[in-house]
């Protein structure tokens, strides 16, 4: 056996005290100014408008689709590509939010979808949920030329690729959405956590209120009255 890494703890002593600390002298333990900072951090550091943190690459994954069902970029049963090789929870969510999930083929040499593979179920495809493999995404920029033109709403699960670049390009940023993973195996680690990357405004208000339960507390204010007035009422919008 190859272990892809040594340890997945980088400076475990060091880092199991920093979060003793944080923890013995945090004024508050559930999401707050740190994890506003963490966002606006990673959303510069990413190269995009929006990051909203959640609990896993899962979740992040979870809300994204939720959200975008929500404002109507995706509806039931609609069907949603993704990449033959890639983790439970990338096509879980697609399953359970009555989406329709359509395999799509990777190459032995590149681990992804390729334009030809994709070729096979251009005129079927609503969407594609593309993963980024370990970071690789050799084709990404011929895929989203792809997607384009066939009206295909590009996502990529990005919870392996975190800093990897494609053409010079942060992956994580050739799609309307990205997601990422901060569990112990991976680049950067919350422990356990997740985080969904947009520039898209309408999508990151909704990915703020599934987040919550469907409450709009995480809103700014002018957003709140907002959408108070399209709906009439305090909007609830789908549990997660
Ligand atoms: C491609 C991919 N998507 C989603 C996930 C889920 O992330 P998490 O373990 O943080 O829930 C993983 C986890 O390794 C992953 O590799």
């Amino acid at each position: 056996m190859i272990n892809l890494i040594k340890s997945p703890f980088f400076r475990e002593k060091e880092t199991k005290v920093a979060l003793a600390d944080f923890v013995r002298t945090a004024d508050r333990l559930s999401m707050d100014r740190e994890c506003i900072r963490f966002e606006e951090g990673f959303a510069e550091k990413q190269g995009r408008r929006h990051a909203v943190f959640v609990n896993s690459g899962s979740s992040a994954n979870l809300i994204l689709l939720q959200a975008l069902l929500n404002i109507g970029r995706l509806k039931k049963g609609d069907r949603v590509g993704f990449s033959a090789l890639t983790w439970a929870t990338n096509v879980m969510p697609i399953i359970e939010l009555g989406l329709e999930p359509v395999p799509i083929d990777c190459e032995l040499d590149t681990l992804n979808v390729s334009p030809t593979t994709l070729q096979d179920h251009i005129k079927d495809l609503d969407a594609l949920f593309l993963t980024n493999v370990l970071g690789f995404a050799d084709e990404i920029d011929e895929l989203r030329e792809l997607c384009g033109q066939h009206d295909i709403l590009l996502l990529e699960d990005n919870c392996e690729g975190l800093g990897s670049k494609v053409k010079g390009v942060h992956l994580g940023n050739f799609g309307l959405a990205s997601t990422f993973s901060f569990f112990i195996g991976h680049h950067l680690s919350t422990i356990e956590g997740g985080m969904v990357c947009t520039d898209d405004d309408k999508v990151w208000r909704m990915l703020l209120m599934v987040r919550a339960h469907g409450w709009d507390r995480n809103l700014q204010r002018r957003d709140q009255d907002g959408l108070r007035k399209e709906f009439g009422v305090t909007p609830f919008f789908g549990k997660i």
